[in-house]
Protein backbone atom coordinates (compact mmCIF):
# COMPACT_ATOMS: atom_id res chain seq x y z
CA UNK A 1 0.00 0.00 0.00
CA UNK A 2 2.70 2.52 1.20
CA UNK A 3 4.65 1.57 -2.09
CA UNK A 4 1.38 2.03 -3.94
CA UNK A 5 0.67 5.60 -2.57
CA UNK A 6 4.72 6.85 -3.44
CA UNK A 7 3.70 5.42 -6.72
CA UNK A 8 0.92 7.36 -7.14
CA UNK A 9 2.49 10.52 -5.58
CA UNK A 10 5.58 10.13 -8.34
CA UNK A 11 3.17 10.33 -10.59
CA UNK A 12 1.20 13.00 -10.02
CA UNK A 13 4.57 15.13 -9.55
CA UNK A 14 5.89 13.67 -12.87
CA UNK A 15 2.16 15.22 -14.24
CA UNK A 16 2.54 18.29 -12.56
CA UNK A 17 6.20 18.29 -13.85
CA UNK A 18 4.96 18.88 -17.81
CA UNK A 19 6.76 21.60 -19.04
CA UNK A 20 6.68 23.16 -22.27
CA UNK A 21 9.89 25.03 -23.76
CA UNK A 22 9.40 28.33 -26.01
CA UNK A 23 12.75 28.60 -27.91
CA UNK A 24 12.08 31.94 -29.78
CA UNK A 25 15.31 33.32 -29.59
CA UNK A 26 14.77 36.38 -27.51
CA UNK A 27 11.12 35.16 -26.39
CA UNK A 28 12.43 31.67 -25.30
CA UNK A 29 11.23 30.76 -22.07
CA UNK A 30 9.57 27.48 -20.25
CA UNK A 31 6.04 27.14 -19.24
CA UNK A 32 4.77 24.89 -16.44
CA UNK A 33 0.98 23.77 -17.27
CA UNK A 34 0.12 25.63 -13.77
CA UNK A 35 1.89 28.53 -15.16
CA UNK A 36 -0.08 28.02 -18.57
CA UNK A 37 -3.43 27.08 -16.87
CA UNK A 38 -3.30 30.59 -14.50
CA UNK A 39 -2.16 32.68 -17.87
CA UNK A 40 -4.21 36.10 -18.01
CA UNK A 41 -5.70 34.90 -21.34
CA UNK A 42 -6.42 30.91 -20.54
CA UNK A 43 -10.19 30.77 -21.42
CA UNK A 44 -12.65 27.53 -21.64
CA UNK A 45 -12.73 26.17 -25.77
CA UNK A 46 -15.07 24.00 -27.86
CA UNK A 47 -13.30 21.90 -30.08
CA UNK A 48 -16.42 20.49 -32.55
CA UNK A 49 -14.34 18.45 -34.69
CA UNK A 50 -11.27 17.29 -32.31
CA UNK A 51 -8.53 15.48 -34.91
CA UNK A 52 -6.73 13.38 -32.43
CA UNK A 53 -9.83 12.46 -30.38
CA UNK A 54 -12.53 12.25 -32.94
CA UNK A 55 -15.07 14.09 -31.46
CA UNK A 56 -16.50 17.22 -29.76
CA UNK A 57 -14.09 18.33 -27.21
CA UNK A 58 -13.71 20.93 -24.22
CA UNK A 59 -9.98 22.06 -23.20
CA UNK A 60 -8.59 24.72 -20.98
CA UNK A 61 -6.42 26.67 -23.63
CA UNK A 62 -4.15 29.73 -23.81
CA UNK A 63 -4.17 31.49 -27.46
CA UNK A 64 -1.25 30.29 -29.25
CA UNK A 65 -0.20 33.83 -30.47
CA UNK A 66 -0.07 34.85 -26.63
CA UNK A 67 2.91 32.88 -26.07
CA UNK A 68 4.79 33.67 -29.09
CA UNK A 69 6.01 37.41 -28.10
CA UNK A 70 8.68 38.44 -30.70
CA UNK A 71 7.61 36.06 -33.58
CA UNK A 72 6.41 37.69 -36.80
CA UNK A 73 4.02 36.48 -39.27
CA UNK A 74 7.05 35.13 -41.88
CA UNK A 75 8.94 33.60 -39.29
CA UNK A 76 8.99 29.68 -39.57
CA UNK A 77 7.82 27.44 -36.49
CA UNK A 78 8.17 23.97 -35.15
CA UNK A 79 6.75 21.96 -32.64
CA UNK A 80 8.32 18.69 -30.99
CA UNK A 81 6.10 16.48 -29.40
CA UNK A 82 7.06 13.65 -26.93
CA UNK A 83 7.56 10.29 -29.92
CA UNK A 84 9.59 12.97 -32.60
CA UNK A 85 6.92 14.21 -34.35
CA UNK A 86 7.45 17.56 -35.62
CA UNK A 87 4.91 19.49 -37.30
CA UNK A 88 6.03 22.61 -39.20
CA UNK A 89 4.09 25.44 -39.23
CA UNK A 90 3.46 28.96 -40.45
CA UNK A 91 3.95 31.70 -38.25
CA UNK A 92 1.54 33.44 -40.01
CA UNK A 93 -1.19 31.17 -39.50
CA UNK A 94 -0.50 30.69 -35.49
CA UNK A 95 -0.75 34.65 -35.06
CA UNK A 96 -3.85 35.09 -36.79
CA UNK A 97 -6.77 36.16 -34.89
CA UNK A 98 -9.65 36.21 -36.82
CA UNK A 99 -10.22 32.75 -39.46
CA UNK A 100 -8.82 29.72 -37.90
CA UNK A 101 -7.74 30.58 -34.59
CA UNK A 102 -4.58 28.64 -33.10
CA UNK A 103 -5.25 27.39 -29.25
CA UNK A 104 -2.32 25.63 -26.27
CA UNK A 105 -4.83 23.24 -25.14
CA UNK A 106 -3.15 22.36 -21.45
CA UNK A 107 -3.75 19.19 -19.28
CA UNK A 108 -4.65 20.01 -15.88
CA UNK A 109 -2.87 17.43 -13.98
CA UNK A 110 -5.93 17.54 -11.72
CA UNK A 111 -7.91 16.63 -14.31
CA UNK A 112 -6.64 14.26 -17.25
CA UNK A 113 -7.46 14.04 -20.64
CA UNK A 114 -8.75 10.62 -21.57
CA UNK A 115 -6.64 8.85 -23.56
CA UNK A 116 -5.64 8.49 -27.16
CA UNK A 117 -6.14 5.10 -27.63
CA UNK A 118 -7.32 1.89 -24.91
CA UNK A 119 -3.81 1.79 -22.97
CA UNK A 120 -2.30 4.92 -24.84
CA UNK A 121 -1.50 8.17 -23.13
CA UNK A 122 -3.69 11.27 -23.79
CA UNK A 123 -2.78 14.15 -26.24
CA UNK A 124 -1.34 16.07 -23.10
CA UNK A 125 0.44 17.75 -21.42
CA UNK A 126 -0.05 20.39 -24.07
CA UNK A 127 -1.72 19.95 -27.34
CA UNK A 128 -2.66 22.51 -30.55
CA UNK A 129 -5.93 22.76 -31.61
CA UNK A 130 -7.77 24.88 -33.79
CA UNK A 131 -10.81 26.76 -33.74
CA UNK A 132 -12.26 27.15 -37.19
CA UNK A 133 -9.67 25.26 -38.88
CA UNK A 134 -11.34 25.17 -42.34
CA UNK A 135 -10.95 29.03 -42.61
CA UNK A 136 -6.95 28.78 -42.64
CA UNK A 137 -7.12 25.10 -45.07
CA UNK A 138 -5.56 23.62 -41.60
CA UNK A 139 -4.13 19.91 -41.92
CA UNK A 140 -4.83 16.79 -39.82
CA UNK A 141 -1.09 17.39 -39.21
CA UNK A 142 -0.87 21.08 -37.78
CA UNK A 143 -2.26 19.26 -34.52
CA UNK A 144 0.06 18.41 -33.00
CA UNK A 145 -0.29 16.46 -29.89
CA UNK A 146 2.32 15.47 -26.80
CA UNK A 147 3.97 19.14 -27.80
CA UNK A 148 6.97 19.40 -25.73
CA UNK A 149 9.38 22.37 -27.34
CA UNK A 150 8.11 24.97 -30.08
CA UNK A 151 10.75 26.33 -32.13
CA UNK A 152 11.42 28.98 -34.60
CA UNK A 153 13.55 27.71 -37.31
CA UNK A 154 14.99 28.74 -40.65
CA UNK A 155 11.92 27.51 -43.30
CA UNK A 156 12.59 23.61 -44.31
CA UNK A 157 14.11 24.54 -47.62
CA UNK A 158 16.62 26.76 -46.24
CA UNK A 159 17.77 24.16 -43.24
CA UNK A 160 17.14 21.08 -45.66
CA UNK A 161 18.24 22.19 -49.65
CA UNK A 162 18.42 18.40 -50.24
CA UNK A 163 14.78 18.50 -50.27
CA UNK A 164 14.18 21.36 -53.14
CA UNK A 165 12.98 20.69 -56.52
CA UNK A 166 15.61 21.56 -59.63
CA UNK A 167 15.02 25.54 -59.76
CA UNK A 168 13.40 25.12 -63.31
CA UNK A 169 11.08 22.33 -62.14
CA UNK A 170 7.14 23.72 -63.08
CA UNK A 171 4.85 24.84 -60.77
CA UNK A 172 3.12 21.68 -60.27
CA UNK A 173 6.23 20.26 -58.49
CA UNK A 174 7.01 23.11 -56.53
CA UNK A 175 3.46 22.73 -55.34
CA UNK A 176 3.91 19.44 -54.65
CA UNK A 177 7.02 20.47 -52.46
CA UNK A 178 4.75 23.09 -50.47
CA UNK A 179 2.36 20.38 -49.92
CA UNK A 180 4.66 17.41 -48.94
CA UNK A 181 6.05 19.86 -46.45
CA UNK A 182 2.40 20.58 -45.20
CA UNK A 183 1.13 17.35 -44.59
CA UNK A 184 4.31 14.58 -44.82
CA UNK A 185 7.43 15.92 -43.08
CA UNK A 186 5.91 15.68 -39.45
CA UNK A 187 6.80 12.27 -39.95
CA UNK A 188 8.77 11.30 -43.06
CA UNK A 189 12.56 12.42 -43.91
CA UNK A 190 13.39 12.70 -47.89
CA UNK A 191 16.89 12.31 -48.92
CA UNK A 192 17.90 12.08 -45.01
CA UNK A 193 16.56 15.14 -44.79
CA UNK A 194 13.94 16.39 -41.88
CA UNK A 195 13.30 16.17 -38.42
CA UNK A 196 11.07 13.26 -37.88
CA UNK A 197 11.69 9.83 -38.46
CA UNK A 198 8.36 8.40 -37.41
CA UNK A 199 8.21 7.15 -40.91
CA UNK A 200 10.53 5.78 -43.61
CA UNK A 201 12.63 8.22 -45.74
CA UNK A 202 11.21 8.66 -48.66
CA UNK A 203 13.35 8.77 -50.99
CA UNK A 204 16.64 6.40 -50.17
CA UNK A 205 17.21 3.89 -50.85
CA UNK A 206 13.94 3.85 -52.66
CA UNK A 207 11.03 6.52 -53.75
CA UNK A 208 7.74 5.07 -53.83
CA UNK A 209 7.17 5.96 -57.30
CA UNK A 210 9.61 3.63 -58.18
CA UNK A 211 8.08 0.61 -56.57
CA UNK A 212 4.44 1.22 -56.39
CA UNK A 213 2.82 0.44 -60.24
CA UNK A 214 -0.14 2.39 -61.24
CA UNK A 215 -2.42 4.08 -58.85
CA UNK A 216 -1.19 2.40 -55.31
CA UNK A 217 0.70 5.32 -54.53
CA UNK A 218 -2.55 7.30 -54.93
CA UNK A 219 -4.66 4.63 -53.12
CA UNK A 220 -1.87 4.27 -50.55
CA UNK A 221 -1.84 7.63 -49.60
CA UNK A 222 -5.90 7.88 -49.17
CA UNK A 223 -5.44 4.96 -47.13
CA UNK A 224 -2.55 3.08 -45.96
CA UNK A 225 -4.08 0.18 -44.99
CA UNK A 226 -5.85 -0.66 -48.44
CA UNK A 227 -2.69 -1.46 -49.28
CA UNK A 228 -0.63 -3.01 -46.20
CA UNK A 229 -2.99 -4.17 -43.22
CA UNK A 230 -1.55 -4.63 -40.06
CA UNK A 231 -2.90 -3.68 -36.67
CA UNK A 232 0.35 -1.20 -35.60
CA UNK A 233 0.28 0.86 -38.92
CA UNK A 234 0.97 4.21 -38.12
CA UNK A 235 0.35 6.06 -41.54
CA UNK A 236 -2.95 8.48 -41.56
CA UNK A 237 -4.45 8.16 -44.50
CA UNK A 238 -5.39 11.48 -46.16
CA UNK A 239 -9.43 12.06 -47.02
CA UNK A 240 -10.25 14.18 -50.03
CA UNK A 241 -11.20 17.24 -47.86
CA UNK A 242 -7.70 17.07 -46.41
CA UNK A 243 -5.70 16.56 -49.47
CA UNK A 244 -7.59 17.29 -53.20
CA UNK A 245 -7.76 14.94 -55.98
CA UNK A 246 -5.26 17.65 -57.89
CA UNK A 247 -2.67 18.08 -55.05
CA UNK A 248 -2.67 14.66 -54.27
CA UNK A 249 -0.80 14.35 -58.02
CA UNK A 250 1.16 17.22 -57.59
CA UNK A 251 2.05 15.23 -54.39
CA UNK A 252 3.27 12.36 -55.84
CA UNK A 253 4.90 14.46 -58.99
CA UNK A 254 7.28 16.16 -56.30
CA UNK A 255 7.87 12.44 -54.96
CA UNK A 256 8.65 11.52 -58.97
CA UNK A 257 10.56 14.53 -59.55
CA UNK A 258 12.81 13.96 -56.79
CA UNK A 259 13.26 9.84 -57.42
CA UNK A 260 15.83 11.73 -60.01
CA UNK A 261 17.29 14.05 -57.02
CA UNK A 262 19.09 11.54 -54.42
CA UNK A 263 21.58 12.56 -52.47
CA UNK A 264 24.84 11.27 -53.47
CA UNK A 265 25.42 9.07 -50.51
CA UNK A 266 21.88 7.65 -50.85
CA UNK A 267 22.69 4.35 -52.33
C1 LIG B 1 1.61 10.76 -38.65
C2 LIG B 1 2.79 10.31 -39.36
C3 LIG B 1 2.75 10.21 -40.86
C4 LIG B 1 2.37 11.16 -41.78
C5 LIG B 1 1.82 12.55 -41.49
C6 LIG B 1 2.62 10.60 -43.08
N1 LIG B 1 3.13 9.34 -42.96
FE1 LIG B 1 3.64 8.11 -44.48
N2 LIG B 1 4.14 6.67 -43.15
C7 LIG B 1 4.15 6.81 -41.78
C8 LIG B 1 4.59 5.57 -41.17
C9 LIG B 1 4.74 5.33 -39.68
C10 LIG B 1 4.83 4.66 -42.23
C11 LIG B 1 5.28 3.20 -42.11
C12 LIG B 1 4.07 2.34 -42.27
C13 LIG B 1 3.10 2.50 -41.11
O1 LIG B 1 3.48 2.33 -39.94
O2 LIG B 1 1.93 2.83 -41.39
C14 LIG B 1 4.54 5.40 -43.45
C15 LIG B 1 4.66 4.85 -44.72
C16 LIG B 1 4.55 5.57 -45.90
C17 LIG B 1 4.74 5.02 -47.22
C18 LIG B 1 5.03 3.57 -47.52
C19 LIG B 1 6.46 3.25 -47.69
C20 LIG B 1 6.53 1.77 -48.00
O3 LIG B 1 6.97 1.43 -49.07
O4 LIG B 1 6.14 0.97 -47.15
C21 LIG B 1 4.54 6.03 -48.11
C22 LIG B 1 4.63 5.94 -49.62
C23 LIG B 1 4.22 7.20 -47.35
N3 LIG B 1 4.21 6.89 -46.01
C24 LIG B 1 3.95 8.43 -47.90
C25 LIG B 1 3.47 9.52 -47.18
C26 LIG B 1 3.07 10.78 -47.78
C27 LIG B 1 3.18 11.10 -49.25
C28 LIG B 1 2.62 11.56 -46.77
C29 LIG B 1 2.04 12.95 -46.85
C30 LIG B 1 0.85 13.07 -47.63
C31 LIG B 1 2.74 10.80 -45.53
N4 LIG B 1 3.27 9.58 -45.82
C32 LIG B 1 2.38 11.28 -44.27
C33 LIG B 1 3.78 7.93 -41.07
C34 LIG B 1 3.24 9.08 -41.62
Amino acid sequence: MRGLIVALLLLSAAAQAAELSLELGSGSRRWSSAELLAHPQARWIEIDEDVSYQRRMRYRGVPLAALLSGVQPGDHLQAVALDGFAAELPAAALLADSGARAWLAVEDPAQPWPPLAPDKPSAGPFYLVWENPIAGRIGPEQWPFQVARIRRLAPLAERFPQLLPAADADHAVQAGFALFQKHCMACHRLNAAGDSQFGPDLNIPHNPTEYLAGDFLARYIRSPQSLRRWPQGRMPGFSEAVVSDAELQQLIGYLRHMAARKTAQSE
